[in-house]
């Protein structure tokens, strides 16, 4: 898996509010969904596109457009739900599919609930949105899901990641041929024994949602 640590002073300074724990949910929210857009900005480096000729005022011009099929984007839910505005705002026309992923908080391995995904990923580039990337047992599932799908090209996007993480989901990857990327505001220090990324921002979903 490439990793991509997202090195812009505006991403550092929205992050840095957003772990703040005083800083309130509409706070959050709005915050997590700029500083998604400009994780979308680096994710999409590698997104398709083809040769298309325009008729400017004056001239014709070579350009691109962006390729069929159209990119899947796919928030896993809920947290990542809170992404899916900030992506889609650089990436309107994306087609997105949902798939609902659950931590078991004793076992912290995740389990999922909900799917709504084309039957056929084949030749997709897939965006998956989860805001932490912990244990990373969520982000195996879903590039597991997509690759059993015919995805073609995975790139995960995340607020957040832990080195643990990380290095479960290369291990996990190790026999796919697919290309994986992850593009992330920061990587931190480590888990706690609670499966919480440190420093971290807490739970992603609370702080979204305003759930204690
Ligand atoms: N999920 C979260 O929301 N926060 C963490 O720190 C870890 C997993």
């Amino acid at each position: 898996m490439h990793v991509h640590v997202a090195d812009h002073p505006l991403i550092s300074h929205k992050l840095t509010v957003l772990r703040d724990a005083s800083t309130d949910s509409p706070t959050f929210r709005r915050l997590a969904e700029e500083l998604v857009t400009l994780l979308a900005y680096e994710a999409t480096r590698d997104v398709r596109v083809e040769p298309v000729t325009v008729t400017t005022p004056v001239a014709q011009a070579e350009g691109v457009r962006l390729s069929s099929p159209r990119p899947l984007v796919v928030p896993i839910l809920r947290a990542g739900l809170g992404m899916l505005e900030g992506m889609q705002r650089l990436l309107p026309t994306a087609e997105v599919g949902f798939l609902g992923m659950i931590r078991n908080e004793e076992t912290l391995v995740a389990e999922t609930y909900a799917e709504r995904l084309p039957d056929d990923l084949s030749g997709r580039q897939c965006y998956v949105l989860d805001p932490m990337l912990a244990t990373g047992g969520t982000l195996v599932d879903a590039i597991d899901f997509l690759v059993r799908r015919g995805a073609d090209h995975i790139t995960a996007v995340t607020l957040l990641a832990a080195p643990e993480g990380v290095k479960h989901v290369e291990e996990q990857l190790a026999d796919v041929d697919v290309p994986v990327t992850l593009v992330t505001a920061g990587l931190d220090e480590r888990l706690d024994e609670n499966g919480y990324i440190v420093p971290g921002l807490g739970d992603a979903g609370d702080r979204l949602y305003g759930v204690a």
